[in-house]
């Protein structure tokens, strides 16, 4: 076998036994980001929630949980769909908003003492139904239509 053609079957040797490990250390990062959401939302006391059954119904809406997750934990957060559901405690009023900031786009969560909806970030506070009380933002935060059936809480993300 000449020296170039040796060389070259050497080389695609390392780069085939070399690739199950390339894979492992992709897929440990994906493990860990997850990991870390996780851990970051039980840091935060966040409560998040996947309702059981979230397909899009035919007139738009979605199941976020349901009437008695929400009298128990207030909001429902679902970061991936970009929902927080709240129960307003006070006059029972269920609203529906997008919980990024619109300053910068940070998470906003619920202070249940104060009775407001709180931007960790910069401090911008929204009322139950997501309006403005307090910059730096300038925006409401963006609301969806929201209605309860039975026991479930529906939302209509588009
Ligand atoms: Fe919310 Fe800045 S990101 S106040």
């Amino acid at each position: 076998m000449e020296r170039r053609k040796f060389l070259g079957w050497v080389g695609v040797g390392v780069m085939a036994s070399s690739l199950p490990v390339v894979i492992a250390a992709c897929s440990g990062a994906d493990e860990t980001a997850a990991d870390d959401q996780s851990t970051d939302a039980q840091a935060t006391g966040e409560s998040t929630s996947v309702a059981a059954d979230s397909t899009v119904r035919e007139d738009g809406f979605q199941s976020f949980g349901t009437i008695e997750e929400l009298d128990e934990k207030v909001t429902i957060l679902d970061k991936e769909a970009g929902v927080l559901v709240l129960r307003n405690p006070e006059n029972k009023q269920i609203s529906a908003v997008n919980p990024k900031c619109p300053h910068q786009g940070c998470i906003v969560k619920w202070d249940a003492e104060e009775k407001y909806l709180d931007c960790p970030c910069h401090g911008s506070k929204f009322d139950a139904a997501g309006g403005l009380l307090e910059g730096p933002a300038t925006e409401d935060l963006s609301i969806y239509e929201v209605k309860e059936e039975d026991d479930l809480v529906l939302v209509k993300l588009s």
